[in-house]
């Protein structure tokens, strides 16, 4: 009955040809013609993840949410409705332009567009990025997680979690207020961060399958100019190594590999003290509070020396080397 994955995303833009650049070109997407004034980009088997609309106001946007089946979808548009939130069920045409079985659209408190959408159509032809990398990890996972800023993190937080069955993976409530929601095992789908007088999207993450695709990703957001808006850095709650670049739109991509999955089985929500990363990510803080990021005094500090966390690898993605690591070894006793 509830939310599964991250399935796809819709941006209004005035920039469709510095989208398809950017896209292409330093994202590694595959672009799939749709003619008119929309572009669509692959980067799985999907028949789209992405689809950048000139026709759509710029303020425009919608996130595609996927669920198990018809079934599902009806269930969720029921319990929707019975909390007074106005569910549309769009005609089969727009299904179509989807690439889905079928789909309901509706608002988050915030005003947000959602779609909850299932059986998403697979392409006919494999995966083919636009430049030489080794894929993106997408899969049961969804295409990555999306962080929204919002002015009243409770009725939203309620909202993602009560109605739709996002669940807590962690949260901070200052220097700033947010919360990191799973709807499978990756560590987080979503993220809501509070500000005063900011909505909509700050990012969209996409994990790529090798840390050299980033690296090199790095390179080329490092060789045009104002591009890099947050350095390379690895987070301390999902364990992503990742930068985040400017796009053609007014929200940013984070570019990461390596995070961990969550078992939600045994998984206990925390309250993380900083959001300070392991290392990096310089901007950050910047990025998210806007003007009202605190004083520089009031900065968390630079990340306490030790903290650390073993690399989240997929079979045959490593090689082991000898020697020991502390870490290991304080972990097993
Ligand atoms: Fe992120």
């Amino acid at each position: 009955m509830s939310i599964q994955a991250l399935g796809y995303l819709g941006i209004g833009t005035h920039n469709l040809q510095d989208w398809s650049a950017f896209a292409i070109g330093q994202l590694g997407l595959q672009q799939v013609d749709r003619g008119g004034n929309s572009r669509a980009f692959r980067m799985d088997d999907r028949r789209q993840r992405i689809i950048v609309d000139a026709d759509q106001p710029v303020a425009d946007r919608f996130y595609g949410w996927e669920v198990a089946n018809a079934a599902a979808l009806d269930a969720l548009a029921a319990r929707l409705e019975a909390h007074g939130v106005a569910v549309t069920r769009p005609p089969q045409a727009r299904a179509d332009q989807r690439f889905v079985g079928g789909l309901i659209s509706f608002r988050d408190p915030d005003g947000t567009q959602l779609e909850a959408f299932h059986s998403p159509m697979l392409a006919d032809t494999p995966f083919q990025p636009s430049r030489d990398i080794a894929g993106f990890r997408t899969g049961p996972l969804g295409m990555g997680h999306i962080v929204l800023m919002v002015p009243d993190l409770e009725t939203t937080l309620a909202f993602y979690v009560d109605l739709l069955g996002f669940k807590v993976s962690d949260y901070i409530r200052t220097p700033l207020q947010a919360c990191f929601l799973h709807v499978n095992p990756r560590h987080h789908s979503l993220a809501i961060f509070q500000h005063p007088h900011r909505h909509g999207m700050h990012h969209l993450m996409m994990e790529l399958n090798c840390l050299d695709d980033v690296g090199q990703g790095y390179d080329i957001a490092q060789s045009v100019s104002d591009r890099v808006a947050v350095s390379l850095g690895r987070h301390p709650n999902d364990y992503m190594t990742s930068f985040y670049t400017r796009t053609p739109s007014d929200f940013l991509v984070e570019y990461g590999w390596g995070a961990r999955e969550i078992d939600d089985a045994t998984w206990t929500p925390t309250e993380m003290t900083t959001i300070a990363s392991f290392w990096g990510h310089d901007g950050l803080i910047r990025s998210v509070a806007g003007d009202h990021a605190p004083p520089p005094g009031d900065h968390p500090p630079p990340a306490a020396p030790g903290r650390r966390a073993p690399l989240q690898v997929v079979p045959g993605s490593y090689q082991t080397i000898s020697g020991v690591c502390a870490l290991w070894d304080a972990a097993t006793g």
